[in-house]
């Protein structure tokens, strides 16, 4: 594959001798490209150095970003139209202190930072995946036939997923598929799988505690603003239908067609923790059906269960829900 790492440094640089000896042909870039030269000597044949244009002008397979969160605006905007279609690998994370006051909205938003990126680079198909690790177990910890560390990924399809898992796993790490990006959250600084160098089953015990949803309620949640506006933007979108359960079928409160588990597509899925309790958390749904009707589902879980609901969602069958990015992202 031809890789172009954007930002050689601690990150970049480190996978990018890797992938090159693995035998990846891969293109380092910085703003100035004449102090790469020793990171080339080393990396050997199958690497080069250019500036940052002329890497994204060379139509990469994949693109790593592994630049100062801060540099992601600019970088979305100069090469717009180079890297439509193309594999982005997203390892940046947004730490205020260093990237200023993005990152501190990134933080604070009711989205992850992988969302933030793909966005930005709306044409491409991004994944994100070598953000958790410290550059040092990069540096060292690779190639390894047994003791394996894992690197956690999120990808928006199908085929970048399979790109992603190969690009892991050819450099002699195991690899943990944690889901869309809309589920990344564990892999925010901080959070469940951030800086842990692990075992596979060990870093999948993480990303499950944390997935495991203790209740269900959908009586006593509050609505936190940004779910509400997410109902919105839905909204603008054409998913204006609203459903509720009865007896073990999903009811578009308007036409009153009931729907069974299989008549459901997942279009796309939002997990929040409540604004002041984070125990209040719900999952929004967006919701196509074999008759045509869009909508959302707020469900909501907590202290008292709703075991119905949660069984309904639960037997939607696995090729109904959708691996698509979240559409709100689609503008
Ligand atoms: N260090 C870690 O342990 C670690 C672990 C996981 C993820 N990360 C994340 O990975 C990203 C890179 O971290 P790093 O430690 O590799 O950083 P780094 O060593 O400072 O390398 C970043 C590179 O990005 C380039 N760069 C800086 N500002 C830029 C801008 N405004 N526009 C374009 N390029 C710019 C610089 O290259 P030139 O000056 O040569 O252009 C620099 O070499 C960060 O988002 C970080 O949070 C870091």
């Amino acid at each position: 594959m031809k890789i172009g790492i954007i930002g050689s440094g601690n990150i970049g640089g480190n996978l990018g001798k890797h992938w090159a000896k693995a035998g990846h042909k891969v293109i380092f870039s910085s703003r100035h490209p004449e102090e790469l030269k020793s990171l080339v000597e080393t990396a050997g044949e199958n690497a080069e150095a250019l500036s940052v244009k002329d890497a994204f002008e060379v139509n990469a397979d994949v693109y790593l970003l592994a630049v100062p969160f801060k540099a992601l605006d600019n970088l979305s905007e100069n090469y717009k139209g180079l890297y439509a279609n193309k594999v982005i690998i997203d390892a940046t994370n947004p730490y205020p202190e260093r990237d200023g006051e993005i990152a501190q909205e990134v933080r604070d938003a009711g989205y992850n930072a992988s969302e933030y990126t793909a966005k930005k680079f709306a044409t491409a198909n991004t994944v994100k995946a070598f953000n958790t690790i410290y550059a040092d177990h990069l540096r060292d910890r690779a190639f390894r036939k047994e003791d394996k560390l894992t690197i956690p990924y999120a990808a928006q399809n199908k085929e970048t997923k399979k790109v992603v898992k190969q690009l892991i796993e050819d450099i002699g790490f195991d690899s943990l598929y944690i889901g869309h990006l809309s589920d990344t959250k564990v892999m925010d600084p901080d959070e469940a799988v951030y800086g842990k160098s692990l075992p596979k089953d060990k870093l999948k015990r993480l990303v499950d505690e944390k997935k495991s949803i203790p209740n269900l309620n959908l009586k006593n949640h509050n609505f936190a603003k940004n779910e509400k506006d997410y109902i919105r933007i839905y909204e603008e979108k054409g998913y204006v239908s609203s459903f509720h359960l009865k007896e073990g079928k999903l009811l578009n409160n308007k036409t009153k067609i009931a729907y069974s588990p299989q008549d459901i597509y997942i279009v796309a899925e939002n997990r929040y923790e409540g604004m002041s309790n984070p125990s209040d958390m719900s999952i929004l749904y967006v919701i196509e059906t074999n008759k045509d009707e869009k909508g959302t589902f707020l469900m909501g879980f907590g202290p008292t269960a709703d075991l119905d609901t949660a069984e309904f969602f639960k037997n939607i069958p696995e090729e109904n829900i959708s691996d698509k990015e979240n559409i709100y992202l689609k503008n």
